[in-house]
């Protein structure tokens, strides 16, 4: 093993700036998500609720021996910022204020947890977006920057970057896109280089998307970049080049939450029973502004993508051809008004055991996309924001966890088993923190246990 390899696995604790001051979350996007993250946020602040689904905030971590009952929640073991010391901003074409906002997404009560921090919401308005019509159809927006070109639209994001951090005295900014997919791209020549970009974003080329000027915007002002949605954005060479040059952290994309979540559990149960799989019918209804986009062939394309890939990459084909060679995979999206933010996720599984006799699994998942949702974007804002501090840069592939389409380097391949995912997360914590890997052998138990 090489040298520089066997200090990573075995090295101490990595020196990490501790997380004082104040935190700035600058969400790209001010819908159905952005809100249910910021009201779940300040209610949790003000004891009003639980933070359930964050790991961050609820899961513990094992560290040494399980015979040692060291078991601290992760929030205690790694020194992440605090939810008091959170700040939020954002950006949307839309320039309702996170009240009106979260009113018209209607995922949270009303009552419950909207009106009781009415002027908290209300004092969050957003600043004007990067926003061109010909990447979200299904939008229009008046709150939108304008620019000789996409360049100087970028600087804009740039110096709202450094406003924000002055105004809202915050230490340090992380970026998380929150806002609607965009159509479907391909990276290009003007993805491949720094100065190929720059100049592209001068003459205003087409390939260079709102949320690429985003993600360039933040690396630039060496913030954190997580992307929440299945557009490329910093899943492309120029951006993975300048996170390493600028020793800023970034990861995407598209949040995995309802169906996906569920493929990426039941996948690998089937795989790790050898049992084969012939086909896999995923169809959801939603009625969101999210669905809404989605409704358009482009947009969907996006998100499309973004949800084929895992089957393949859990299942391994190439390995098991008489189990996976054959699976027909099929995922539609439908825009359904009468169920708002309140998706039906249904997946019709075909499989087959013993001597290929086949059966099938039906999950019928009544699921709430921003609910799923809004703890990924916590944790996101928080471990990108710790990644940064502990001196970790690019792509952060231990956050695979929270992506339905996790970005990695290249000659790599994406890691999709939710629970290898997990345990990816707990160990680069425990490296971080300088203890010791699980690697769940457990034979010292017993052949090296004292008898
Ligand atoms: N909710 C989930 O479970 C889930 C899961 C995975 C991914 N996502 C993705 O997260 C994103 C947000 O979802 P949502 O339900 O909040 O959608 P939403 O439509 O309620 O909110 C998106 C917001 O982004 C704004 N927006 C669009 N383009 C923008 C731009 N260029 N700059 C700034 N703002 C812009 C829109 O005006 C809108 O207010 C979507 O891309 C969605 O696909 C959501």
């Amino acid at each position: 093993m090489a040298r520089e390899q066997a200090a990573v696995l075995t090295g101490g604790a990595r020196e990490i700036a501790p997380a004082t001051g104040k935190l700035g979350v600058m969400l790209v996007g001010l819908g159905a998500v952005s809100t249910t993250f910021i009201a779940g946020v300040e209610n949790v602040r003000r004891g009003r609720a639980l933070p359930i689904g964050s790991l961050s905030q609820m899961a513990t971590i094992r560290l040494g021996r399980r015979t040692e009952k060291r078991m601290p929640k992760i929030k205690d073991f790694v020194p992440l910022a605090d939810l008091n010391d959170l700040v939020f901003t954002a950006w949307d074409p839309i320039p309702d204020d996170a009240y009106t906002a979260a009113v018209k997404a209607g995922v949270l009560d009303r009552h419950e947890h909207l009106d009781p921090i009415k002027p908290f919401l209300q004092g969050i308005k957003p600043m004007p977006a990067v926003f061109d019509q010909y990447y979200v159809k299904r939008l229009q927006g008046t709150n939108v920057k304008r620019g000789k070109n996409k360049r100087e639209l970028a600087e804009q994001l740039r110096e709202d970057m450094r406003t924000f951090k002055k105004s809202a005295g915050v230490d340090r900014l992380v970026v998380v896109w929150c806002a609607s997919t965009e159509v479907f791209l391909t990276p290009g020549p003007a993805h491949q280089s720094l100065q190929a970009f720059e100049q592209a974003m001068e003459q205003n080329d087409q390939s260079i998307a709102p949320s690429m000027l985003y993600a360039y915007a933040a690396l630039m002002e060496s913030v954190p970049f997580a992307n929440g949605a299945p557009n490329l954005t910093v899943d492309l060479p120029v951006m993975e080049r300048l996170a390493e040059e600028r020793h800023v952290p970034i990861g995407g994309k598209d949040f995995k939450t309802g169906q996906t979540m569920m493929k990426s559990v039941l996948a690998p149960a089937f795989k790790a029973r050898m049992l084969g799989l012939s086909g896999w019918y995923s169809t959801n209804i939603l009625g969101n502004r999210d669905g809404e986009v989605l409704d358009d062939p482009e947009s969907f394309k996006t998100k499309e993508e973004s949800k084929l890939g895992l089957l393949e990459h859990i299942l391994q084909p190439e390995l098991y051809p008489e189990l996976y060679g054959k699976v027909y995979h099929k995922v539609r999206i439908n825009y359904y008004p009468p169920r708002g933010d309140n998706k039906e996720g249904w997946d019709n599984i075909d499989i087959f055991g013993w001597l290929g006799y086949p059966m099938q699994i039906k999950v019928d998942f009544l699921c709430r996309d921003s609910i799923l949702a809004a703890p990924i974007v916590l944790d996101l804002a928080l471990f990108f924001d710790l990644a940064g501090r502990a001196g970790l840069s690019g792509i952060q592939e231990w956050l695979s966890f929270y992506f339905k389409s996790p970005q990695f380097a290249q000659g790599l391949y994406a890691e999709h088993d939710l629970f290898i995912q997990q345990t990816k997360l707990k160990n680069t914590l425990r490296w971080m923190m300088g203890e010791e890997q699980i690697t769940h052998l457990g034979i010292e138990y017993y052949e090296y246990a004292e008898k």
